[in-house]
């Protein structure tokens, strides 16, 4: 056990800076461009299954990007949008059917025209975040608002509805700050089966497009509106907890670019008070996060190898000790923000947006045959996990965190392993947005990262916990799935959430009548057919049910299907320790 505390999950004490492997392309085909399976940046899809597909293609110009949707609607073979990494845990990156052509955005990676003046700037849809806030800054400009991790494509980050955090202005959704778009749409012979299709700010279908979860086409350019290139000032406060239901609300009113980090068994909430500040304002500060730092792969597969050992021979004592250790060395290295890019001195951080936005120096190669590589890749048995993100309407935000520390009141120590284990719960805000696939209200996001099994069927510790949570903000408060992240069950009757789904489902009709760009997944989760939920047994401990009976557990290993603690609505597998003879029942519970 001596070992799990310096090491933890994170390997956070063996920080690298030089290079890094970069992540693997999602695509693999034996033969040449042919036969090919498409999976996620983790290397496993919510259903652990893969995906197949008869071929992959790498349009580099708009009009090999048109010559590549006329040739799969002209065939009317399915067809879907890879992007460099892809990111997203649901399958999203799949074509429907097994025999589908992949459309990867890698080479659709130029920067088309920046007008300073205008503070515009238009970029082909798989630029990766990284490049685009470096070349806005070039020019002297700043997306004022962007996700935390700068590896992820335009394209794929809009069409999930990806986000910082703000509620001034437009909010903390990129897709706001969209004033154009050009995206490719199948079309009848006798226009060539595809179309390039041009929407203006005022356009009325860029609000199908903006957050469109793939099904319409394949974007070829965004147009953002950008901001005169600025400074922000951070300072992360710590405090206790017990004021959060009414602070969660009133934070993000104060700071402009204010979040919250929520470790519950702690009992501390850290505050980021982030504010823009003058760009004369002295200061060079950089946010090098440390979770998206290179990895020695050494440390990594160490560091999965105690948490396992945590998960299946632990006490949460032990879980917890290694947490606040792991919690306390990121306070020490300043979560990773340096005053000027080397070391850090103390906070405020004063730095320019670029460097303050987003980070992800994993990303950067050159390759260095895996010695370190980003904490999640597929290739070394390292850190495996879920994320799930899921937001909550302002006005409910406060209810459902006192839910939240009702259940953690009954047994603090049960949050380590699920909940304060990794970053803690991350809270963002959003704000309403005219797209129909995006919120309809202004909202709070809460986002968890937890530990994954190799294992099918595998139980987590404590599992019960996320699971309850989850069900409490998606079922009692009438939350939201992040499109991009989040296991099967959560997407389950989301759609009719969504007040403009029916307009949404008009637009698809209209741009891709024969559902070229649509899957089985896309059409689960758009409610046209069938569920998201994958209902046999084992389901609800994988996430892709919510349990309705005990096999939907695990209940050879003590894992039953009960109620929630607090949520009695809620249904989870609840280890049951008494007259089980499981390794687990002597030291849990
Ligand atoms: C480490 C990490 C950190 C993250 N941080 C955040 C965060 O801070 N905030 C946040 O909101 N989210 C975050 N996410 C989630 C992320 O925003 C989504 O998963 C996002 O969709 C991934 O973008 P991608 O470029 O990898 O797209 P993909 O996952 O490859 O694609 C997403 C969907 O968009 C479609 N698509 C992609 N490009 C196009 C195009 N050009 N035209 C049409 N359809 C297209 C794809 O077909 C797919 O359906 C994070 C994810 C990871 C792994
Ligand atoms: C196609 O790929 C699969 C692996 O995904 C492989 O098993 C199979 O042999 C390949 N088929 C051909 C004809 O190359
Ligand atoms: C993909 O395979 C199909 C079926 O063999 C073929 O018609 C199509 O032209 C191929 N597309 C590409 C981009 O290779
Ligand atoms: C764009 O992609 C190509 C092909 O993968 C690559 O060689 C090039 O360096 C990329 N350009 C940028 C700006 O990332
Ligand atoms: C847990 O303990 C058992 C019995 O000692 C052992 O066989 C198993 O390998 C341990 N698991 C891990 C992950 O260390």
């Amino acid at each position: 056990m001596e070992s799990l505390l310096p090491v933890l999950f994170l390997g956070l004490l063996l920080l690298h800076h030089a290079g890094c492997s970069p992540l693997p392309d999602p695509v693999v085909c034996t033969r040449g461009t042919s036969n090919c399976t498409v999976s996620n940046t983790y290397g496993s899809f919510t259903d652990r299954t893969v995906c197949h597909a008869a071929n992959v293609t790498y349009p580099s110009t708009e009009e090999e990007l048109v010559a590549a949707v006329a040739a799969v609607a002209s065939a009317k073979r399915k067809a879907k949008v890879a992007t460099r990494h892809s990111h997203s845990i649901p399958k999203l990156a799949c074509p429907g059917g097994s025999d589908g052509t992949i459309i990867s955005t890698a080479r659709l990676n130029r920067t088309v025209r920046i007008d300073v003046a205008k503070r515009l700037m238009t970029v082909e849809s798989g630029v990766v975040l990284r490049d685009l806030i470096t070349a806005a800054a070039e020019a002297g400009l700043s997306l004022p608002h962007s996700p935390y991790w700068y590896g992820l494509t335009i394209g794929g980050l809009l069409a999930t509805g990806a986000h910082g955090s703000s509620l001034w202005g437009k909010g903390g959704a990129v897709h706001e700050y969209v004033v154009g778009l050009r995206i490719v749409t199948p079309a009848p012979a006798s226009q060539g089966f595809a179309v390039v299709r041009e929407l203006g700010a005022d356009h009325p279908d860029l609000d199908a497009a903006k957050v469109s979860i793939g099904v319409l086409g394949v974007v070829s350019q965004v147009t953002l509106a950008l901001q005169p290139l600025f400074k922000r000032s951070v300072t992360f406060v710590k405090r206790d907890d017990s004021d959060l239901a009414n602070q969660a609300v009133v934070w993000g009113r104060l700071h402009e670019f204010g979040d919250m980090t929520w470790r519950p068994q702690e009992g501390k909430v850290l505050y980021r008070q982030d504010d823009r500040v003058d760009i004369s304002s002295p200061g060079n500060g950089l946010n090098d996060l440390i979770i998206f730092r290179p990895r020695p792969t050494r440390g990594l597969i160490d560091a999965r190898a105690a948490e396992e050992r945590l998960q299946e021979n632990g006490t949460d004592k032990a879980y917890c000790a290694a947490v606040r250790a792991q919690a306390a060395t990121t306070e020490q290295l300043a979560y990773g923000f340096t005053n000027d890019g080397i070391s850090f001195t103390g906070f405020p951080v004063v730095g320019y947006q670029h460097r303050i936005q987003a980070s992800g120096t994993c990303l950067n190669g050159p390759e260095d045959g895996l010695l370190t590589s980003c904490t999640w890749d597929p290739r070394i048995r390292g850190s495996f996990y879920y994320n799930s993100g899921f937001s909550v309407a302002l006005s409910k935000a406060p209810a459902f965190i006192a839910d939240m520390q009702r259940l953690r009141d009954i047994n603090p120590d049960a949050f380590c392993a699920g909940i304060d284990a990794r970053v803690g719960v991350v809270l963002r805000y959003i704000k309403a947005s005219s797209a129909y696939l995006g919120k309809p209200e202004d909202s709070i996001d809460f986002d968890v990262v937890f530990y994954r099994s190799h294992t099918e069927g595998e139980p987590r510790v404590h599992g019960d916990v996320v699971d309850e949570i989850e069900q409490i903000a998606l079922l009692k408060y009438g939350g939201l799935p992040h499109w991009g992240k989040n296991r099967n069950f959560a997407f389950d009757g989301a759609i009719r959430k969504y007040p403009k789904a029916a307009e949404f489902l008009r637009m698809k009709e209209r741009y891709d009548p024969d559902g070229i760009f649509s899957s089985e997944w896309s059409d689960q989760v758009l409610g046209i057919s069938g569920s998201t939920n994958i209902v046999k047994k084992g389901c609800a401990v994988e996430g892709l049910c919510i349990c309705s009976e005990d096999s939907h557990c695990a209940p050879d290993q003590g894992y039953f299907c009960r109620p929630g603690k607090v949520y009695t609505k809620a249904r989870v597998c609840s280890f049951q320790p008494t007259g089980h003879a499981h390794p687990r029942s002597g030291i849990r519970g």
